[in-house]
């Protein structure tokens, strides 16, 4: 019986399908400069007014190669490197601290567009995640203090008391300082790929790599 259920589900995922209609995309229309590329595909998806447009699955991997993925949001791109914010003490973190490999990747549907990003992830400097830290809403610094990513608790409850015992700690101060162990990461890309969805799953993919002199080249890839 559990079979035939779960075929009946594949079955049904397997007519969920449709057609990308979007125009070309070619090394002649698209940017010789990845990041610009990225800003303006970036404008683009903004324009249509999605929710979390700046959402990215970031994957990482532990030492022993065992692979992890989790939606962070982008927060900025700062000279060419892809900035987000987290623990540093969460399992990615502890990830990124043996393997700074990561890959990124941004998936738009509603312009039927995927940006995969590979780069090393660094810590940014401490006086810039506590300049943004400083500008996030209380509630979600409180939330920093008490939350300690990743770790087991045993129910919901802990939380909402750590939560309770930070707001009580820091009522008399306007500013709450970040903590130590909170802060941002730049990805430092060494390619960049774009992937169009066309008709007949003939997508247009255009891989960014960095050459030896540190140039972008670019090459088409097949779908
Ligand atoms: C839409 C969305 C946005 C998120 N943004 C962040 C973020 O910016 N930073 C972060 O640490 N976690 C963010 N998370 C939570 C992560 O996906 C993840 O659960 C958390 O960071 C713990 O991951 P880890 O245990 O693999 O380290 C977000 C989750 C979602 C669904």
């Amino acid at each position: 019986m559990k079979i035939i259920y779960i075929m009946s589900q594949i079955k049904n995922l397997a007519d969920l399908r449709r057609e990308y209609i979007q125009p070309e995309f070619n090394k002649k229309v698209a940017h010789k400069d990845p990041i610009q590329q990225f800003e303006k595909w970036f404008e683009e998806i903004t324009k249509v007014g999605v929710e979390d447009a700046n959402a990215m699955t970031l994957a990482t991997s532990s030492p022993d190669g065992t692979p992890s993925a989790r939606i962070v949001l982008l927060k900025g791109v700062e000279e060419g490197n892809f900035v987000f914010f987290t623990n540093y003490q969460s399992d990615k973190g502890g990830d990124m601290d043996k393997n700074p490999k990561v890959c990124l990747n941004f998936y738009w549907p509603q312009l039927s567009r995927q940006v995969k990003i590979n780069g090393i992830a660094e810590r940014i400097e401490e006086s810039k995640s506590v300049v943004y830290f400083q500008s996030r809403p209380r509630e979600s610094q409180i939330g920093a203090w008490a939350s300690p990513q990743s770790a087991p608790i045993a129910d919901r409850k802990i939380l909402e008391q750590r939560f309770e015992e930070m707001t009580e700690k820091f009522k008399s101060r306007e500013n709450i300082d970040k903590p130590k162990q909170w802060g941002g990461y730049a990805v430092v890309p060494y390619s960049i790929e774009f992937w169009q969805g066309r008709p007949n799953r003939l997508h247009d993919r255009l891989l960014y790599v960095l050459d030896e002199n540190n140039h972008w080249k670019i090459q088409r890839l097949a779908p």
